[in-house]
């Protein structure tokens, strides 16, 4: 089969977060798997883009309303991530340096989207299957049905659209309508939702299949989808839960390039030791005890706010036991109050307040345990790399965390799980978490080598794609 996934992030090219995992690794995989999956997404300017070879291969002209535009399409000439990714360029639109942030997001993702579809009009083939990533590339499946200049050659071709996050949903007031290039006007209800064009909603109604990055997280959506809840009860009957994978290639602690020392299931104990001195010289924190960090974007559904109040509880309560470590960036009182906390807490806490890829693969490898209280979790990747890493993940009950984690007072199970999303739950894991490393050696040490052999990489979840793909033909 031929696939095009669409999306605003993939990794290495652009990444802000799991999106840009997802895109990055899933084509490869249902490439392995002998179909032939690409991947177009916006040409950013990044460093990605300067280090590699590019092609052009299709230059077109579009409008946004009566703005006029040139479009390029370049191709990276060696297949080197497994896929043919292909860059959109828009002059003045697209070519910035970050993906998101702008005044003019809506504009540069609608002209993306319009870009894409004249693309693929002027093909001289056709996909069997347009995969969507999130609200970036919602607006895809309702235009290539409904717009004049689309539909006769691209109605036909089955749409799949992945929820990532529900809580983004990429709204665009009415006023902006006429930025869509023609379609019946009487068809402006598959655009709408509560009185804006929300790309979101419009994907969910007009994807011929909907899915979700986890089951939980699917059933999570019915009663809370930032506004959509009707929506997803309505469309239940054409809507999926796939989980997640991870790329087991880049995410390996054997022979990751980013580590200090490499180790597998065998060596987990003397290799985490090694990179947790590191980490723990590099931050000034006490390699004796154990280490919970928190790795994330710095937002409320992660329930970052939650985290200087938690760490700061923590190490009263807990009598400075433990370490603690966070990589994030996001709200700027947040960051500013996690900055100012390592002064306070030094030698207990510190953080890193950016974006730091190699960071995060040490944090991974040198922690004892990674926390994440998310208010919301469509999947989480990282408590799978932690898994993978002989990290203890330490993770609130929803979503794909519910999914992928057990709690250790269970039978076989391997990691800590709570409730809620507060500043209690925390403290009391914190608790557990301390107890396991100090007093439990012999069931921690089987956690983590249990934790090791589970196979979390994409092949299962490429495959279910796949077959979601065919029961559409
Ligand atoms: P989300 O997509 O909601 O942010 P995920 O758990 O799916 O959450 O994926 C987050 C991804 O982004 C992981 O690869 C994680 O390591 C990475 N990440 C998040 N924040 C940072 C950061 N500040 N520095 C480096 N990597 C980060
Ligand atoms: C979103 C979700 C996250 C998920 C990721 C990849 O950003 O917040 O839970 O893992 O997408 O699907």
């Amino acid at each position: 089969m031929e696939i095009i996934h669409v999306a605003a992030e993939c990794y290495p090219m652009a990444k802000a977060g799991g999106l840009g995992d997802v895109v990055g690794a899933l084509p490869k995989y249902q490439n392995q798997l002998g179909h032939v999956a690409k991947v177009v997404m916006p040409m950013y300017r990044t460093k990605f883009l300067y280090d590699n070879q590019w092609e052009l291969v299709h230059e077109g002209n579009q409008h946004l309303g009566q703005h006029f535009f040139r479009y390029s399409v370049i191709k990276e000439k060696t297949n080197k991530l497994g896929f043919d990714l292909y860059l959109v360029d828009i002059n003045g639109l697209l070519d910035r340096e970050n993906i998101y942030g702008y005044d003019d997001d809506t504009e540069r993702f609608l002209s993306f989207q319009i870009a894409v579809c004249d693309w693929l009009n002027k093909w001289e083939h056709t996909p069997d299957v347009i995969h969507c990533h999130d609200h970036h590339t919602g607006l895809i499946p309702f235009m290539i049905k409904n717009c004049f200049e689309f539909r006769e050659k691209l109605a036909g071709i089955p749409t799949v659209f992945t929820v990532h996050n529900a809580q983004y949903q990429g709204w665009i007031g009415w006023d902006k309508y006429y930025y869509l290039p023609a379609f019946d006007s009487w068809k402006w209800g598959l655009l709408d939702w509560d009185k804006a064009i929300n790309p979101m909603a419009s994907a969910v109604k007009c994807a011929w299949k909907v899915t979700t990055v986890s089951n939980s997280y699917l059933t999570e959506l019915k009663g809370a989808a930032n506004g959509l809840e009707n929506l997803f009860n309505y469309e239940q009957g054409k809507s999926y839960g796939i989980l997640n994978g991870i790329d087991s290639q880049v995410w390996d602690p054997l022979t990751d390039s980013m580590i200090a020392k490499n180790y597998d299931k065998e060596l987990v104990e003397k290799g985490k030791r090694k990179n947790k001195k590191e980490l723990a010289g590099q931050f000034g924190l006490d390699p004796d005890k154990p280490l919970i960090s928190f790795v994330g974007r710095l937002v409320g559904e992660k329930a970052a706010d939650l985290l200087p109040e938690a760490i700061s509880q923590s190490i009263y309560q807990h009598h400075g036991n433990a370490n603690f470590l966070v990589l994030g960036s996001g709200d700027p009182e947040l960051e500013e109050r996690l900055n100012q906390m390592k002064k306070q807490f030094g030698g207990f806490f510190n953080s890193y307040i950016g974006y730091s890829e190699s960071l995060s693969h040490q944090i991974y490898a040198g922690s004892d345990f990674l926390l994440m209280p998310s208010r919301v979790e469509p999947c989480g990747l990282n408590q799978m790399y932690a898994l993978r890493y002989g990290t203890v993940p330490m993770v609130r009950n929803i979503g794909g965390l519910k999914d992928t984690v057990t709690d250790m007072g269970d039978p076989q199970g391997f990691g800590i799980r709570f409730d809620k999303a507060s500043v209690w739950d925390i403290t009391y894991s914190v608790g557990r978490a301390i107890d396991l490393y100090t007093n439990k050696p012999d069931l921690y040490s089987w956690m983590r080598k249990y934790m090791m052999t589970i196979d979390h990489s994409w092949d299962s979840s490429a495959q279910q794609y796949i077959d979601l793909y065919k029961s559409l033909k």
